[in-house]
């Protein structure tokens, strides 16, 4: 009998593909309802325990303490096809003052069967797309319909462009929208996009923070902030459904106020998130009502007349379901570049 390789069974992939942010937006920019729907099938199958999502490792630097480099390595199971792989995700606040975005981002996805990586794609699209689709998910579960009166913004950047994006592709009815942002000229911007989206919505820039709270029904809180400085009870008189998406800008008084949901209780409740600042105060995580998962099952509801507080702490396996799912769609296409000689074979 002659040795020789094995002929059956898994071989490696035909090549590495490299998908740039062209092929990245046009896929998501035809299809935002399919990202949902990827980011609420990650959610369910992470609650049955399909998914390997070990904590984030941040990469600091001695003398650049604002700036950072995250790994998200994740592992999903979601029935549509097991994706494994790692996000590598650069924040420099700085980067904003120099005319280009604070975060650049890649992702690898690796093959089940062998562990060979088969794509990389520019991740920061997806990164940010996989984070307003799950706040928009938190938002239509909590509010019960794609439907609010007034929606606050705080903070308006690259984010909460995305929340916009999802918002407008997903057909929300929307009365009114109030802004605010402490770069003011931020927030000038982004009413003008707001209003070229149309139809109707008046768009409101507001001179303090209290005028992106006062009788919304749903509040997006994305900005930089490291530290809360939502502290006045009032801003949740009018109980409204916040998306939480910065995690740190409430005061652990506010926050335990409201029905909090999350989207992993270990994920979030740590880093000096507003939930662990408040979890510190009270020396329990009692106050955390559950996750974006036992909403979309029924199995937790707001409570009437109080705030609900989203806090998504952003996991590994939203970004290979979005990842995974934005190469599914490309491939299928012959679409980015297949690199056939990558691998030493
Ligand atoms: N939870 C998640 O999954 C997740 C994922 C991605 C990003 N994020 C977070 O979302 C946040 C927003 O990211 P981005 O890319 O939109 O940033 P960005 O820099 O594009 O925009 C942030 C905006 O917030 C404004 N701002 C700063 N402090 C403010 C304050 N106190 N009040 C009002 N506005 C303020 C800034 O002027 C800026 O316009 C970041 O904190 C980021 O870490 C969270």
């Amino acid at each position: 009998m002659t040795e020789g390789p094995i002929e059956t069974g898994p071989r490696p992939p035909e090549g590495l593909r490299v998908i740039g942010a062209a092929d990245v937006t046009a896929t998501i920019e035809g299809n935002r309802e399919g990202a949902l729907d990827a980011v609420r099938a990650a959610y369910l199958a992470h609650a049955d325990g399909a998914s390997s999502n070990p904590h984030s490792s941040f990469l600091r630097f001695p003398d650049r303490p604002r700036d950072r480099i995250i790994a998200l390595p994740a592992f999903l199971d979601d029935g549509a096809a097991p994706r494994s792989g790692i996000k590598w995700i650069a924040s420099y606040p700085g980067n904003v003052a120099h005319g280009f975005p604070r975060a650049s981002a890649t992702m690898v996805l690796n093959d089940y069967d062998t562990g060979y990586p088969y794509a990389l794609l520019e991740a920061s699209i997806v990164s940010a797309t996989r984070t307003a689709a799950s706040a928009v998910l938190g938002a239509q579960e909590l509010l019960g319909e794609r439907r609010a009166g007034k929606v606050g913004f705080v903070g308006t950047g690259l984010i909460s462009d995305h929340v916009r994006m999802f918002l407008r592709d997903l057909s929300w009815q929307v009365g009114e929208f109030a802004l605010f942002d402490t770069d003011r000229g931020n927030a000038e911007r982004f009413a003008g996009v707001l209003a070229a989206d149309g139809p109707d919505a008046p768009v409101t820039v507001v001179d303090d923070v209290a005028g992106a709270f006062a009788g919304a029904d749903l509040v997006v809180v994305a900005t930089v902030a490291g530290t809360p400085h939502l502290t006045d009870p009032a801003l949740l008189a009018d109980a409204p459904v916040v998306l939480h998406i910065s995690l740190r800008d409430f005061a652990p008084e506010l926050v335990l106020t409201a029905t909090n949901v999350t989207d992993d209780v270990d994920h979030a409740v740590r880093e000096r998130t507003s939930l662990h600042l408040a979890e510190q105060q009270v020396g329990h995580r009692e106050f955390v009502h559950g996750t974006i998962a036992d909403v979309v099952r029924g199995d937790l509801a707001r409570e009437p007349g109080k705030p609900a507080l989203f806090s998504p702490f952003g996991m590994g396996v939203l970004d290979v379901a979005i990842g995974g799912w934005v190469y599914d769609e490309v491939a299928a296409r012959g679409g980015g570049q297949l690199i056939g000689d990558f691998f030493a074979l």
